[in-house]
């Protein structure tokens, strides 16, 4: 089966169009991020990227979209509605797509009190195996076809502050985990375990304080060796480290249309496990 996993991103309204006080005092200090920081700009043509990326998965004849997080730039409604537009009939198909939520999708407790994720890519999060769900929805797992899995966990968390970006998956949807993988259902097939947060960056070390995925090495150790693979988004760094006998595949998939680093993987499983992956630029 073939998988293009991207990530990360973040279609991004026309803030100038949006009063400060509808926007809320989180997003006033996001405000300096997205002009002086030049985030606006490198994410101003997103929903033409998603838009050929999918085209791509179209040609390469992929099987099942994965999208692991932060769609959006802080959660604002008018984001949702174009990240869903611009995934068009993928969106519609829980059997070709998967979506989790990012920090940026859950920015604002408003954003996570009226389910703004769940409103847009809502159909997307059911399981075939809904009675291992402990949190919110999650986990959840789509059975595909005969040798294949995805698992989606969450990790994005309404901040106590803006800018205290780290995750956590948390002993509830962990506990789910563990027994998960051993079910009959899961025996033999190559599993996907899509999380937003990163366990490590490109590098190999632990993502920095405040910004990682705090039980990266517990979740790690449940899914070791080929069968599995971690895929994540977060740190905008796009790598690949093999599987061990300790620990599973790990993809990062960078962020797929910050401007001047665009792309995604591809990612193909045989016979229960991950057979081949390449990573592709739309940048040449
Ligand atoms: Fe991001
Ligand atoms: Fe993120």
């Amino acid at each position: 089966m073939r998988f293009l996993h991207l990530s990360d991103v973040h279609v991004t309204a026309d803030y100038r169009r949006h009063s400060l006080v509808r926007l809320g005092w989180r997003r006033w200090l996001a405000l300096g991020e997205l002009t002086f920081g030049g985030r606006a700009r490198a994410f101003a043509r997103a929903p033409e990227t998603i838009t050929r990326i999918l085209e791509d998965a179209r040609t390469l004849e992929v099987d099942h979209v994965i999208l692991s997080g932060d769609v959006t730039a802080y959660a604002l409604p008018a984001e949702f509605d174009g990240a869903r537009a611009a995934m068009g009939q993928w969106a519609e198909e829980p059997r070709r797509c998967t979506v989790i939520p990012g920090n940026h999708d859950r920015y604002t407790p408003g954003a996570h009190r009226t389910r703004r994720f769940e409103q847009t890519f809502g159909n997307l999060l059911v399981s075939d195996l809904p009675d291992i769900a402990v949190e919110e929805g999650f986990p959840f797992v789509r059975l595909l076809g005969e040798h294949d899995a995805v698992i989606g966990l969450q990790s994005a968390r309404v901040p106590y502050f803006p800018g205290l970006s780290y995750g956590i998956v948390g002993r509830k949807q962990r506990d789910a985990l563990a027994a998960l993988v051993h079910r009959p259902e899961l025996e033999g097939r190559a599993v996907l375990v899509v999380v937003h947060h990163a366990p490590f960056g490109e590098l190999g070390k632990p993502d920095r304080l405040l910004h990682g995925l705090v039980d990266a090495p517990a979740v790690l150790a449940l899914i070791p060796g080929e069968r599995f693979a971690l895929l994540h988004g977060h740190i905008h760094q796009r790598y690949h480290f093999p599987a061990t006998d300790r620990r599973p595949h790990i993809f990062g998939a960078g962020s797929s249309t910050q401007a001047g680093h665009e792309g995604y993987w591809i990612i193909e499983t045989a016979g229960g496990r991950i057979a081949r992956c390449e990573k592709r630029s739309l940048t040449g």
